[in-house]
C-alpha cells in the first residue's frame, strides 16, 4: 500500500480544524493592520534562493528539493517564501512607488531536513512582509500585530529574541575579528564551521553543534561593530518595545539560517510547553530587493512555522472546538424529497445542517448522527410530513419534542446564536 512521501503528512480532521481557525485568526489580525495576500507559486527558478537565501546557508546548501523540469530549467520548490515574494513584488512592479507594502502568505514550503519532532520536508507557513518601510517603528507595528495574534490564540510566555546584524558595510571588520578569533581555537570547530568561516563567518554563530557553541565563549559580538546609524536603530527598537511591554532578550549570536538580514534579525521563543522553543523569525532585508534586480526598497519580516503552532495549540488547548452540525433524517422516498427542499433553504440561509441520504434504517441513521457528534437528529417520517410537523431528539439528553416545520429555521438560528 502506497503510503505519504517521508517528511510529508496528510491533514485532515482535528490537526487541521487548528489550522483553519489559525488561518482564520491571522488573516483577521493581518486585514486589520492592512495587510493584503500574495500567493506565489510554490516552483521558482533555483536563482531565486541561491541568490537570497544564500548559497552557504543549510537551505540552499543542504535541503532544498531542485530538479531540472523537462524543459531543463533548474527549478526550485521554495524552502520559503521571503524570496519569492520580493521577486514577484519586482516582477508586478509593486516597489515603484515609495508607498508601503504590505503582504502575507500562507502556503507549503519544502525543505529536506533530517526528521526529528516538529520538522517536516513539507511544512507550512505563515507570513508577513512589508515594504518601503525603514523605520524601528515599522517593525515593532509588525511586531505587536505578531505579538498580539498569538496571545489571541492562547499563548501566553512568549519572548523575542533580537540581535542586529548590521549592514553589509560593516560586516568586514566583524568577519576580520571573528575570523581572527576563529583562528585562536579552530580545532575545536566541527567541519561545517570551517567551511562557513571561509564562505561566510556568521553561520558559524549559527552552528547547531554544542562544541562549536561553547567554542564560541568570548566571540567579537556584531553589535560592537555596528555602524551609528544601525546602533541608533537597534536602540530605538529596544526602547519601543520596552514602552509597549513586548517582552524580549539580546542574543548576539541570534544571526538566523538566512543570508539576507540587515540590522533587526528576531526570533519568538515560548515556553508554553515548558522547554524553550523558537515558534517564529524574521528581521529586515533591506538589501534583497536589488539583490533580486529591483530599486533600492527597505523591507520587514517573520515566517511562523504553522505546523509547530497547531502541535502546540494541540497540547494546550486539546482539540479543537467545534460544533457538528445537526442532521436531517428522512424516512421514505416523499419525506426524502421534501428534506432536500427544506435543507435547500436553511442551507441559503446560512444555517449548518448534515442531510442523511442513504436511506437506512432509523436506527442506523442515528448511530450515524450520534458518531458525528449531532447535537439533534431531525426525523421526518410520513406521518410527520402529513402534519407539517418534525421530530426532534435531543441526542445528548435522548430526549425527544415536536417542532412545526415552518419554526424550523428560525429554531435552528437561535441554536446558533
Ligand atoms: P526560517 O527561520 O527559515 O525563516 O523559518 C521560519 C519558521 O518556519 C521557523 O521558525 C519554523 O517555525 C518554521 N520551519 C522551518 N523549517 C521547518 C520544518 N522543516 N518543519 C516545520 N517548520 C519549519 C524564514 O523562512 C524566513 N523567510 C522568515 C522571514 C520572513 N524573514 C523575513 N521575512
Amino acid at each position: 500500500m502506497a503510503q505519504s512521501v517521508k517528511g510529508t503528512r496528510d491533514l485532515f480532521g482535528s490537526e487541521l480544524d487548528w489550522f483553519q481557525r489559525i488561518e482564520d485568526t491571522v488573516r483577521r489580525a493581518f486585514h486589520r493592520h492592512g495587510y493584503s495576500e500574495i500567493r506565489t507559486p510554490i516552483l521558482e527558478e533555483i536563482e531565486v534562493f541561491k541568490r537570497s537565501v544564500g548559497e552557504s546557508s543549510d537551505i540552499v546548501h543542504k535541503e532544498m528539493y531542485d530538479f531540472l523540469d523537462k524543459g531543463k530549467r533548474h527549478v526550485a520548490m521554495r524552502p520559503e517564501n521571503t524570496a519569492g515574494v520580493v521577486r514577484a513584488a519586482i516582477q508586478h512592479q509593486l516597489l515603484a512607488t515609495s508607498d508601503p507594502q504590505l503582504l502575507y502568505y500562507i502556503g507549503p514550503m519544502f525543505r529536506y531536513e533530517r526528521m526529528q519532532a516538529g520538522r517536516y520536508r513539507q511544512f507550512w507557513q505563515i507570513g508577513a512582509e512589508s515594504f518601503q518601510v525603514s523605520t524601528p517603528e515599522s517593525e515593532a507595528e509588525s511586531l505587536v500585530m505578531l505579538y498580539d495574534f498569538l496571545r489571541e490564540l492562547g499563548l501566553s510566555q512568549l519572548t523575542f529574541s533580537i540581535n542586529s546584524v548590521g549592514t553589509p558595510e560593516c560586516r568586514p571588520a566583524f568577519h576580520e575579528a571573528f575570523r581572527a578569533f576563529f583562528r585562536t581555537r579552530e580545532a575545536e570547530f566541527c567541519e561545517d564551521c570551517h567551511r562557513r568561516i571561509e564562505e561566510n563567518p556568521l553561520r558559524v554563530l549559527d552552528c547547531k553543534n554544542a562544541r562549536c557553541q561553547a567554542a564560541l565563549e568570548g566571540h567579537p559580538v556584531l553589535v560592537d561593530f555596528l555602524d551609528p546609524a544601525s546602533l541608533e536603530h537597534h536602540r530605538r527598537l529596544k526602547e519601543i518595545l520596552t514602552a509597549l511591554g513586548l517582552p524580549f532578550e539580546e542574543n548576539p549570536r541570534l544571526v538566523r539560517g538566512l543570508d539576507y538580514y540587515t540590522r533587526t534579525a528576531f526570533e519568538v521563543l515560548s515556553t508554553d510547553l515548558g522547554a524553550q522553543s523558537a515558534l517564529l523569525g524574521g528581521g529586515r532585508y533591506d538589501g534583497l530587493v536589488k539583490q533580486l534586480g529591483g530599486p533600492q526598497v527597505a523591507a520587514f519580516g517573520w515566517s511562523i512555522g504553522l505546523d509547530r503552532l497547531v502541535t502546540l495549540m494541540q497540547q494546550l488547548h486539546g482539540k479543537a472546538p467545534r460544533q457538528a452540525p445537526p442532521v436531517l433524517i428522512p424516512l421514505g422516498p416523499a419525506a426524502t424529497l421534501k428534506a432536500l427542499s427544506l435543507a435547500r433553504t436553511w442551507w441559503a440561509a446560512g444555517l449548518d445542517v448534515i442531510l442523511e441520504t442513504r436511506g437506512v434504517k432509523l436506527k442506523n441513521a442515528l448511530t450515524t448522527a450520534n458518531r458525528q457528534g449531532a447535537p439533534l437528529a431531525l426525523i421526518l417520517g410520513d406521518g410527520e410530513l402529513e402534519q407539517g410537523v418534525v421530530a426532534v431528539k435531543d441526542l445528548a439528553a435522548g430526549t425527544q419534542e415536536t417542532w412545526a416545520l415552518d419554526t424550523v429555521q428560525e429554531r435552528l438560528a437561535d441554536r446558533r446564536g
